[in-house]
């Protein structure tokens, strides 16, 4: 993982006479497709092949190719309206939700279409859950913010519960603990599981959002700058947290931080204004020799 940022000066002369800058960031630099070729060693959880994204007439993500990695954490970063949220809500199909979004193109799951008539959405998001980047617990109590989901779903009454955690963890109370303690939040709740859960810290009800996810056996968790609203201790917990979960998940992070990117992501995607993705590789590679000079630009601060 990348632990600095370091500035490269890229003024080759092939840079200077293909690529035109403003200050928006916009150029005339080719993308070539070598940038977004990436190898990873990890088996593959999504496979997204030549995905548009419309909302209405205007297009918000052009041509998108790209595999992500399994237990592993992605981060997409790319300046404000390029389409970041957009192509996360693409991985468990939340844009359905939205009337005048079309979606095109192909994202596999695990080998399977997730854009096929067929697919039961309960289970894709089950499978593939998401935190947002305002911390929105349910203003109901600790415990049962947890047990919502396996609740809803009615994996307590079916027996889920007991496949995952043996026969005497067939209870709500193991499965509270259990997604608690794995978003780091059971030490500081274990006394007030009962209290309202908007009693909590915002970064405790991230927290507690993360163990909300978890608490349905997710696959994916996707995240919308699940940092952005807390301050710098908070979002030291989540960065951890992140790396934790990366062993055992598969983590797909939207971040306008660079360093926390950087700190936390084992590949990056690097999407910019127009909706395409510019580069994709492993993030050290990425932030110490970016191939675009859009994208050198961008993590070094010149626009976005
Ligand atoms: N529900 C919607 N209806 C219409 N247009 C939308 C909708 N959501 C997003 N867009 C447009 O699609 C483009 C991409 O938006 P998106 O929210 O994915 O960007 P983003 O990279 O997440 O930006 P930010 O960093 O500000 O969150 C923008 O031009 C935006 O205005
Ligand atoms: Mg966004």
């Amino acid at each position: 993982m990348a632990t600095n940022i370091q500035t490269t000066t890229k003024s080759t002369v092939e840079n200077q006479t293909t690529s035109r800058q403003t200050s928006a960031g916009e150029s005339d630099e080719r993308i070539e497709p070598e940038w977004t070729n990436y190898d990873f060693d990890n088996g593959t959880k999504f496979a997204v092949d030549d995905l548009d994204v419309f909302y209405g007439d205007e297009q918000a993500l052009e041509g998108i190719n790209l595999d992500i990695p399994e237990e592993s954490v992605t981060a997409l970063i790319g300046p404000s309206g390029c389409g970041k949220s957009t192509f996360l809500r693409c991985l468990n199909r939340m844009n359905d939700r939205i009337k005048a979004a079309r979606v095109e193109g192909s994202v596999a799951l695990d080998g399977q279409e997730i854009y096929g008539d067929s697919v039961d959405l309960v289970e894709l998001r089950k499978r593939v859950g998401m935190v947002f980047q305002q911390p929105n617990p349910f203003p109901k109590s600790i415990r049962k913010n947890v047990s919502y989901g396996p609740r809803k779903h009615g994996d307590v009454e079916t027996g889920l519960l007991a496949r995952l955690f043996g026969d005497d963890a067939g209870d709500e109370d193991a499965l509270v603990e259990r997604a608690l303690r794995q978003a780091a939040l059971w030490e500081e709740v274990d006394d007030r599981l009962d209290d309202n859960a908007l009693g909590l810290s915002g970064g405790q009800q991230q927290r507690l959002c993360i163990a909300r996810c978890l608490a349905v056996d997710p696959e994916v968790i996707l995240m919308d700058e699940p940092a952005s609203a807390l301050d710098p201790i908070a979002t030291a917990k989540i960065e951890d947290l992140i790396e934790d979960l990366a062993e055992n998940y598969t983590v797909v992070v939207v971040t306008h931080n660079m360093q926390q990117a950087a700190r936390i992501s084992d590949q990056t995607a690097v999407f910019l204004t127009g909706g395409e993705l510019v580069e994709y590789g492993d993030t050290n590679e990425i932030f110490e020799n970016p191939e675009s000079q859009r994208v050198e630009d961008y993590i070094t601060g010149k626009f976005g």
